[in-house]
């Protein structure tokens, strides 16, 4: 039967109740017309595949289905390899066949803005088109096994903090040429079947109701053709996010705004056309996916772990190697140092916690070396640990310290502090290079951190979080199985207080006040030193770039290996204007490619750039004329070779005339920000008693009000009934878990906990100081 004869034969209350969720994890079926639900799970580096699918259980305490755990986004995204990506991607894509899933929450593509986000170790870059790229080659390789992809969260969801309720305020060009980039680019080249809208507002609308982002950019604009869905509890009007074409409203469970989308289309508000193609595109989806998952799949698990080692060792990045210190000689003496090297991290905490397949250490592949832990799991030392490490180190030719974050620093649900290491590994770090000053360090963690240590250790090999094969990929770089070939993604500060948005970030609101200077496109137009650059990395092997040429717009390069083994080389095309740039970075990433070179080999690569190259958003891609110089190299800090091309076009737009955007040295000022946005800011004032709606949280209410104080209590006893009665809130997972319902708005607690009206439209009066008009509520549900 035709979709459109389905729904011809459908009710408007059965099209509406198809447009929310059945469940935490399922659509609803179509079973009358023979259509199955749909099961969905995150995620973007592995499968998190929960069978209780009840509201109970939405942020996954219970044990996920076991499945491979991959390297997470940051690991990911150093390989600088959209086809190692798309080979993770496949292995998906078989275990969702495998384990009956016929949608992936992933990958998550936000961009990194600043360090601290709780939830950078699930995003890919700091760069669009890299992070793009990525995405795309994930995406190909999830659906090349018949099931979709989701890419999340659109858009401008670089915080964690209050990512409920806050507001992402920021200027179009900033936003189209930095955040929405990145999507635009995995959804043109790779035809993501679902895509997720993202919690904040985005500049006073919600991005679950924008018409601007659902309908104008991403249907029309870019032609995506799949499914629009919320993220967990994301949905703000449900009649205003039909129309926007946001198709399906989940966790479900609560029937959300039912009622008033029924309404609206009775009483000519909303056309039944929109909840017409939101259906018909939720029923597509869900028969195109019980096709795919008729027949029975298995997925084979081993290789799928072998694949986790190679993306592991290709995307972890040796960010320092002094007088070639690594790799290790098997035939030295080793000093193992650090809790992690029995214990490592893997992976980062939240939605995207996979229950890993297998859990090998680093120390199961380093016998005969001498351990000593130096360390505890929290990050804590002593001195008699200390000690241990002194003497390990000394007794040794060669030590290596596993150091960087514990479990609790990083998560989704909240952001970092400070950019800082746990005290007791810095000082573990330094007692190792105390007892020998052979010291290598392996640094776990899933975003930057200082790194005050760095000049006294030789050498530093940063495989980020990388997944059930991290231990065996790190063991077979340290000692030279395996070459290192992983770029940052993302550019590593000396101190917090050089990011330009540590004035600003952090707040309810994000203010995007750094505007198109995001990462290295701000270090290098304010001329600043960094601890490691983006795109940086270095090899076991050495590359020479010559023959750089420009025919043209088509760029030719040679890359030769100079050292003695075969390595990995990513070449990066950087452009930018050439003397006067007026609002625009000194130069942007363009292009790249990985290359395999055997040692003494040779390999020229070619690239052709694009009018996009060359443009800037002003109301629409505006090419500006002028000359520009194209940059080639091995890191946005290293690049040997350039020339210049003469490219006609428009002028440059003068917007910002004589302020921080054309010098950004410090941090600019309000006035100059409100000046670029056009448009004054006014934070909004928080809601009193009495005036509290249901976009407030638990947590904005509980000091004026009895009853939500009351609230609050449950809630803890209730979450921390899965700990144990314990209330940690040094356990990342449930100080995420308090973070997503007490910082929520009511609304995303209606919708989370499956609940129907009336119960907590009941506590708001109550909140709002009309006790019985709330019991009343309550009563009358
Ligand atoms: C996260 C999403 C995730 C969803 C389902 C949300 O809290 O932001 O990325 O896919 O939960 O687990």
């Amino acid at each position: 039967m035709e979709i459109k004869e389905i729904l011809n034969s459908m009710t408007l209350d059965e099209k509406v109740a198809l447009t929310i969720g059945e469940n935490s994890w399922m659509t609803r079926s179509a079973e009358k017309y023979g259509i199955p639900a749909l099961f969905m799970c995150d995620g973007p580096s592995g499968l998190r595949k929960q069978e209780q699918v009840e509201q109970t259980d939405m942020l996954g305490i219970n044990d996920s289905r076991p499945a491979t755990c991959f390297p997470a986004a940051v690991t990911g995204a150093s390989t600088w390899d959209p086809e190692v990506m798309e080979d993770i991607g496949k292995a998906i894509g078989e275990e969702a066949r495998d384990q009956r899933v016929g949608l992936v929450l992933g990958p998550g593509l936000n961009i990194k803005r600043d360090p601290r986000c709780g939830r950078n170790f699930e995003y890919y870059s700091e760069d669009p088109l890299l992070a793009g790229k990525i995405a795309a080659g994930t995406v190909t390789g999830i659906q090349s096994m018949g099931v979709s992809a989701c890419v999340k969260h659109f858009a401008c969801n670089s915080q964690e903090y209050d990512r409920f309720v806050s507001d992402s305020i920021l200027d179009e060009r900033t936003m189209r040429e930095i955040y929405l980039r990145a999507f635009e680019i995995a959804v043109k080249e790779a035809s993501p079947g679902t895509l997720m809208t993202s919690y904040p507002k985005v500049n006073g609308v919600h991005a679950s109701n924008s018409t601007f982002l659902i309908e104008e950019v991403l249907r029309k604009e870019w032609g995506f053709e799949g499914v629009v869905v919320t993220d967990w509890g994301g949905m703000d009007d449900r009649v205003e996010g039909m129309r926007a074409g946001n198709d399906l409203t989940m966790p479900g469970g609560s029937d959300y705004m039912h009622k008033d989308v029924v309404r609206a289309v009775r009483e000519g508000r909303l056309p039944e056309e929109a909840v017409d193609s939101c259906a018909a595109r939720i029923l597509e989806l869900m028969r195109k996916e019980a096709e795919v998952l008729r027949e029975e799949y298995h997925a084979d698990y081993d290789a799928h772990h072998a694949a986790a080692v190679r993306a592991a060792e290709q995307g972890t990045v040796l960010l320092k190697n002094d007088g070639g210190l690594l790799p290790f000689s098997r035939e030295k003496k080793t000093a193992v140092i650090g809790w992690m090297a029995k214990d490592m991290r893997i992976q980062g905490s939240g939605s995207s916690h996979v229950n890993a397949m297998k859990k090998i250490q680093p120390l199961d592949f380093m016998d005969g070396c001498i351990y000593a832990q130096g360390c505890n799991e929290d990050g804590s030392t002593d001195e008699w640990l200390l000690e241990e490490v002194r003497k390990a180190a000394s007794s040794a030719e060669q030590a290596v310290v596993f150091a960087g974050l514990p479990e609790r620093y990083e998560s989704e649900g909240f952001d970092r502090d400070d950019l800082k290491m746990p005290e007791g590994h810095i000082r573990m770090i330094e007692a190792a290079v105390q007892g020998n000053p052979d010291t290598a360090v392996v640094l776990i963690c899933g975003a930057p951190v200082e790194c005050p240590w760095a000049d006294d250790v030789k050498a530093v090999l940063y495989p980020g979080l990388p997944g059930q094969g991290g231990a065996e990929a790190v063991v077979r770089l340290l000692f030279g199985d395996a070459v290192p070939c992983g770029k940052l993604a993302e550019t590593w500060p000396y101190r917090y207080e050089d990011c330009v948005t540590s004035s600003c970030y952090g707040s309810r609101d994000a203010e995007y006040r750094e505007g198109i200077y995001v990462g290295y496109r701000r270090y290098d137009a304010a001329g600043m030193e960094v601890r490691w650059p983006f795109g940086h990395g270095l090899s076991y092997t050495f590359f020479r770039y010559s023959g750089f040429k420009a025919e043209g717009r088509k760029i030719s390069v040679t890359v030769t290996n100079t050292g003695d083994r075969a390595g990995k080389e990513t070449v990066q095309i950087y452009v930018g204007p050439d003397g006067d740039r007026g609002y625009r970075p000194i130069r942007e990433l363009r292009h790249f490619v990985k290359i395999g070179l055997e040692a003494g080999e040779s390999k020229t690569v070619s690239f052709e750039l694009d009018d996009r190259d060359f443009s800037v958003y002003d109301g629409g891609w505006k090419v500006i004329g002028g000359t520009y110089r194209i940059w080639a190299g091995g890191s946005s800090r290293d690049l040997p070779l350039s020339c210049t091309i003469d490219v006609d076009g428009e002028p440059m737009p003068e917007t910002v005339t004589g302020s921080w955007y054309l010098d950004p040295k410090g941090v600019p000022s309000r006035d100059e920000w409100e000046t670029m946005l056009g448009h004054k800011v006014t934070a909004a004032a928080p809601h009193r008693r009495g005036q509290f709606t249901m976009e407030d949280s638990v947590m904005d209410m509980k000091d004026s009000s009895f009853a939500m104080k009351i609230l609050y209590k449950v809630m803890e006893n209730e979450v921390s009934k899965r700990f144990g009665e314990k209330k940690d809130y040094s356990d990342p997972v449930f100080r995420m878990m308090m973070e997503s319902t007490a910082r929520g708005p009511l609304r995303s607690m209606q919708i989370n906990g499956g609940l129907r009206d009336g119960i907590l439209q009941g506590m708001l009066e109550m909140a709002n100081g009309h006790p019985f008009r709330g019991i009343a509520r309550m009563i009358k549900r």
